[in-house]
């Protein structure tokens, strides 16, 4: 929207940071400077009901009236890191003092019109954005039924941001603030090793030390991963276990260096203000869809699908059509070898709730509490949580849940090959496993978007042996 057409500016989740009032993000930043009277510090208090505006993109100083009500909230996270009674920070009192610091520096570079320059020059000149948003007509024809009627289905492309999934797009970003904050190493965890090679791609790139932590089944499953990630220059540590035990060592390391290292968390989980910090850099999934889907059919999309390991990719996807109550949400766990068997990671079918890894959220865990291992084919699921925003979206029913097992994915990878000539991730897959549910039931014409939030080469060889129902005792890694 052009910001020197606008006559009437509302006021959207408004948030008063140092002397600048900051207003919606769908008109472009801008402060107000000065301010007739004086912003009251606190949003409960009125703010003036007239302010002269200086928009970023127009040097040009206008007025505008100002609505003084918050309209409908856009951000879920209005009370900054909570999300009704999930999120949070759950850490040592230790740690407050610096996740006070990321949460100041990351409220900065949201407003920050160089920093937001440098990262867009990044994400189109070295992660290759926009990614498109594809028509599958192969796949759009496999589903229709005997009248030649069925969805649409269309694929957006994170598979082919540079080093091959949706994880760069938060990698990129966090580690130019880290950056900005003067650190110098940076740590991070990986399960299926996409965040491992985004961010030590990052870290090359920004000449930042790189260690990152993984479980060492992870480490043979994608052992192709872990060359790459050597390659690009990070010290790859073993830990024992799996992707949750490996987050928990790498929090260990940065908590010991708290003054020159950076925890780049990979997902929507950890204290706040992680799961809201990677929501953000993810975004631009969403953002770029809602744009696409106008230029190819004039419209909004009207089924949103992605897999959800802790809800990274998911929350990217979905975050932009939240206030859209016309535009579905669906988010598919990791059944692994069935909801039923104790042998997988659907956390939102059967997690309760909890606080791990800083946040309150639902969580795999036993009757005393205790973390529950989970499992999927697709290792990037892996994980016995979701993120807090995702928890929040189940509560209140605007997201739908459902998942889809081992066999599955599989078939939809294979699928997907075939029909499109594209290798989709294993975690992806389980998102377009779901169409063989969903399509059936749809009507004609209904355009639906699978976020292929990776590419699957890491996983080839794994398919290529993968053997039909297969049970937990059979299965080798
Ligand atoms: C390609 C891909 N998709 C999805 C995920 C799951 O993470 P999230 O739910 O945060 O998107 C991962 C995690 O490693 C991944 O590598």
């Amino acid at each position: 929207m052009a910001c020197s057409n606008i006559k009437t500016l509302s006021l959207i989740n408004h948030k008063i940071l140092s002397s600048h009032l900051t207003v919606d993000r769908k008109i472009g930043t801008a402060s107000v400077v000065p301010v007739p009277v004086n912003i009251p510090q606190t949003l409960s208090k009125i703010l003036p009901d007239s302010a002269t505006l200086t928009l970023k993109n127009n040097p040009q100083t206008q007025s505008f009236s100002v609505i003084n009500k918050p309209v409908e909230r856009k951000e879920m996270d209005s009370v900054p890191g909570k999300f009704g009674r999930f999120g949070g920070k759950y850490v040592p009192e230790t740690l407050i003092t610096c996740l006070g610091k990321l949460e100041a520096e990351f409220n900065l570079v949201l407003h920050d019109s160089q920093f937001q320059e440098e990262l867009r020059t990044a994400l189109r000149d070295y992660v290759g954005r926009e990614t498109p948003l594809y028509f599958a007509e192969r796949l759009t024809n496999h589903y229709k039924n005997n009248n030649g009627e069925g969805p649409e289905i269309y694929l957006k492309r994170e598979d082919l941001n540079h080093v091959g999934a949706h994880k760069i797009n938060n990698a990129i970003a966090q580690a130019m603030i880290a950056k900005r904050m003067g650190r110098t190493s940076i740590v991070a965890a990986t399960g299926a090793g996409q965040h491992g090679v985004a961010t030590a791609a990052a870290c090359a790139k920004l000449d930042l030390e790189c260690t990152i932590y993984m479980g060492a089944a992870d480490m043979e499953k994608q052992s192709s991963n872990v060359l790459l990630m050597k390659l690009l220059g990070a010290q790859v540590k073993t830990v024992e276990g799996s992707f949750k035990d490996a987050s928990s060592e790498a929090i260990r390391g940065w908590v010991g260096d708290l003054e020159n290292s950076y925890y780049l968390t990979g997902t929507v989980v950890g204290p706040h203000p992680c799961p809201s910090m990677v929501r953000e850099f993810q975004s631009v999934i969403g953002k770029e869809t809602r744009r696409q889907a106008m230029d190819k059919w004039g419209g909004k999309p009207d089924v949103l699908v992605a897999c959800i390991g802790s809800g990274s990719n998911a929350l990217g996807l979905f975050h932009e059509f939240i206030n859209d109550q016309d535009v579905r949400l669906i988010g598919v766990e990791a059944a692994g070898f069935g909801l039923d068997s104790g042998k997988h990671a659907a956390t939102i079918a059967r997690g309760e709730v909890g606080v791990y890894h800083g946040a309150m959220s639902y969580l795999l865990q036993d009757e005393e509490g205790q973390i529950l291992g989970p499992h999927s084919i697709g290792v990037g699921l892996e994980y016995p949580g979701v993120g807090p925003e995702v928890s929040y979206l189940k509560e209140t029913g605007r997201a739908e849940f459902h998942s889809a097992t081992d066999q599955e994915a599989v078939d939809a990878y294979r699928r997907l090959c075939k029909l499109e000539g594209i290798f989709p991730a294993l975690e992806a897959s389980h998102a377009l496993a779901f169409l063989e549910k969903l399509c059936p039931t749809l009507a004609n014409g209904t355009k639906v978007v699978v976020n292929i939030s990776g590419r699957g080469d890491k996983d080839a060889d794994r398919v290529f042996h993968y053997k039909h129902d297969l049970t937990p005792c059979e299965i080798v890694y």
